[in-house]
């Protein structure tokens, strides 16, 4: 499928999961196949203001391209500054967020408060669509009510501004992440407009993702929480897209995904910092696992990547990890 100019080699794409979709983390589920990835959602105004920490979300590798770059705001003209700055950077496309329903965000008019006010979300669409010639792409909720109605009038709209791509969690703003998505939304905005409709929402299992393409004849699929710790879900879910047989994630895979993201987050965000957020993320690798537990334990106050490393090769020989198996990265590692 394509948005805009840009071809995209499969239907899996990785939603915007903010604090969680940076750098290391996209370019791991970009190297198990996923097609199209997401930076989390960026402040409109922060990038405007030139903030150095906003800035640095739009950091990017040519290795996880094409890379869809999500900003949120209310204010048309600062959106429209925003993408251009979008635009500069190595982004192939930019993405409007519409359905953040925090309560921070709402207060501001951005996200999902958009929903209530077609007249706003149209002035502000538009306001960035003539400010940048990428590919224009908005993320949207079903709305404040059940009945989708919000969601099918931004869409249309979206689509008479020249949007290119409309991505569809549908959830109402007020259920946040509570109950289950609602796929009907997705088939009644794929039966309302003809630019590509992104699924989204509940999809747990590559067979879930199946259904959702059959269920709704949407043209691709968003994953997000499925994704955190399991990026195989992007490669076994291409498999059996390819009627190909769902091979299960080797162990040493597991770890050597889990080295990967360690050494690249140290690399990206140095030592200290990326330690202190490897205390909690290595052990969403290991979920399941057995004593995962005593390991989630031990990492929980790593200072360094020595230290992260020694606890992952010991976890390993409990498990009887071959290290072997291993292409190099063992040997680069201690
Ligand atoms: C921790 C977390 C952070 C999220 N951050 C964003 C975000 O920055 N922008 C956005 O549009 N949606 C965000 N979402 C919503 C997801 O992109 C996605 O729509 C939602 O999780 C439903 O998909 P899933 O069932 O595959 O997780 C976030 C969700 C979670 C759980």
């Amino acid at each position: 499928m394509k948005i805009g100019s840009v071809q995209l080699d499969n239907v899996t794409i990785l939603a915007p999961l903010a604090g969680i979709t940076n750098l290391p983390f996209r370019l791991i589920a970009k190297k198990e196949g996923c097609a199209l990835v997401c930076s989390e959602m960026i402040s409109a105004n922060g990038l405007v203001r030139n903030s150095y920490k906003t800035k640095r979300l739009l950091d990017s590798l040519p290795e996880e391209k094409p890379l869809s770059v999500q900003i949120f705001g209310s204010d048309p003209s600062v959106m429209a500054e925003a993408a251009t700055i979008v635009e500069a950077s190595s982004a192939d496309i930019i993405d409007i967020n519409f359905g953040c329903s925090v309560r921070k965000v709402l207060k501001t008019g951005a996200g999902a408060a958009l929903m209530k006010t077609p007249e706003k979300a149209e002035a502000l669409i538009k306001s960035v669509r003539k400010s940048v010639n990428m590919p224009l792409t908005i993320k949207i909720r079903t709305g404040w009510d059940k009945s989708g109605e919000q969601a099918f009038k931004i869409a249309e709209i979206a689509e008479a501004c020249g949007v290119d791509a409309i991505s569809i969690h549908p959830r109402t703003a007020s259920q946040g992440f509570s109950g289950l998505a609602d796929w009907s939304i997705i088939a009644g905005i794929k039966n309302r407009v003809s630019i590509p409709v992104i699924g989204n929402g509940d999809i747990k299992a590559p067979e879930d993702a199946l259904l959702m393409l059959d269920k709704t004849d949407c043209d691709a699929v968003m994953i997000g929480r499925a994704a955190i710790g399991n990026p195989w879900i992007f490669s076994r879910l291409n498999a059996l897209i390819r009627h190909e047989c769902m091979s299960h994630t080797e162990l040493f895979s597991r770890f050597e995904v889990m080295i990967r993201y360690l050494k690249t987050s140290v690399k990206y965000f140095g030592e200290k910092n990326a330690c202190y957020m490897m205390r909690s993320r290595l052990g969403w690798f290991v979920k399941g696992m057995r004593y995962s537990s005593g390991f989630r334990e031990s990492i929980k106050h790593i200072s360094s990547e020595y230290e992260a490393l020694k606890i992952i090769k010991s976890y390993m020989n409990n498990l009887n990890v071959n290290e072997k198996s291993f292409t190099g990265i063992m040997e680069a590692m201690l």
